[in-house]
């Protein structure tokens, strides 16, 4: 079935103590790409995936890695993230204190620089730095928790970004919130890519991967026919 929109697996929402079975799934399922989730404990109130488990993951498939960096501080570990096969490096905008260095490292390291906006950031960050990004990624959760409930506003705030950007060609991915319930309204506001974690996908007591996989896609694509 086509459709218009990626959909990215969250790591994160894994097997913690078989994360190669759950790339295996993954790989297995209509999945456009991996979400790789780091937290420094301090950033976010948690710890997440780290450098070694992406070389690890690049061994098993080619799909696109996108590594989210919520941590104080990415830029020493641009290097580290680009040899180990990311896709996409983002880097969130709160407390960058030079935020365009930061993208044109990313950019030099051989990765897409993506920006990620948590839900208080205003949009008007993004101006000066349009021709610099490929990627903006909306937070509709405080990050760093899994299965978290959706803040509302991210809807105007999606459409507010997707104005903002014009006739570029950069995408606008949801991080958080993304559900059976919300995700045709995100996509029809201009999502483009939808972070698919334990609210939809990794639900192993409700079914395998592939399964809950095909049934989110069927039922968004369904809603987005209808509308
Ligand atoms: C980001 C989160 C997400 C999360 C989103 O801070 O870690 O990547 O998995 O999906 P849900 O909320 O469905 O688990
Ligand atoms: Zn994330």
């Amino acid at each position: 079935m086509s459709r218009n929109f990626e959909i990215t697996a969250s790591l994160i929402c894994g097997d913690p103590l078989n994360l190669e079975r759950s790339v295996c799934d993954i790989i297995g399922a209509d999945i456009d790409r991996i979400h790789f989730d780091v937290m420094d404990g301090v950033c976010v109130p948690r710890f997440g995936l780290y450098p070694e488990i992406l070389v690890g993951v690049r061994k098993l498939t080619d799909l696109p890695v996108d590594v989210h960096m919520m941590v104080t501080n990415p830029e020493p570990y641009i290097e580290m993230y680009a040899k180990a096969g990311a896709t996409i490096f983002y880097v969130h905008a709160e407390n960058n204190s030079n935020l365009h260095r930061t993208l044109k490292l990313v950019r030099d390291a051989g990765m897409k620089p993506g920006v990620v906006l948590n839900m208080a950031t205003p949009v008007c960050v993004l101006d000066y730095i349009l021709a610099d990004i490929d990627y903006v990624l909306l937070m509709a959760i405080n990050p760093g928790i899994v299965g978290y409930t959706i803040i509302d506003a991210v809807y105007t705030k999606i459409r507010d970004v997707k104005t903002l950007i014009g006739g570029r060609s950069i995408k606008i991915v949801i991080d958080g919130g993304v559900t059976l319930e919300s995700s045709a309204t995100m996509v029809r506001a201009g999502a483009d890519v939808l972070v698919c974690g334990s609210s939809t996908i990794f639900r192993p007591a409700e079914g395998p991967l592939a399964e809950l996989t095909k049934k989110f896609l069927k039922s968004v694509t369904t809603q987005l026919e209808e509308s």
